[in-house]
């Protein structure tokens, strides 16, 4: 059996970390929306808002919105990123409320990723791999 290396375990650690997150409270779907300071200059505050709207318009107890800080691409905020549990997490781009809604009724609810303004969807990484692939 091969070594375990440190970055293996960190990876490891990255992973049961992401699963545990999106488990918490029994949540099938998590939102991050990234506001740093960009992200709130471009509007991320409006996102959120339309957000927590469609939230309270919805029953669905298994949804968890999520705040983190920004993803280093100023260019192409506000970022929202959705994981629905057993499928590769998506990060949206140029996020306003419209966006949000839609995404909110199409992604997070029925399962229809918005290709439109996807900028990426983020593989899920095994020990031995890691990479983000590039929306086409
Ligand atoms: S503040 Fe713009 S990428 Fe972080």
């Amino acid at each position: 059996m091969a070594k375990l290396t440190i970055e293996d375990l960190k990876r490891i650690k990255e992973q049961v970390k992401k699963d545990t997150a999106l488990r918490e409270g029994g949540a099938t779907v998590k939102i991050t929306v990234h506001m740093g300071t960009c992200g709130i200059a471009a509007g991320a505050r409006e996102v959120m808002d339309a957000l927590l709207q469609e939230m309270a318009e919805t029953d669905r107890q298994d949804i968890r919105v999520v705040t983190s800080g920004c993803m280093g691409m100023c260019s192409s905020e506000p970022n929202v990123t959705v994981e629905v549990q057993g499928h590769d997490p998506v990060v949206y781009q140029g996020m306003d409320a419209n966006k949000m809604r839609q995404v909110f009724k199409r992604h997070v609810l029925l399962g229809e990723v918005q290709t439109d303004f996807a900028l990426a969807r983020m593989k899920e990484e095994s020990p031995e791999e890691g990479s983000a692939e590039q929306e086409t």
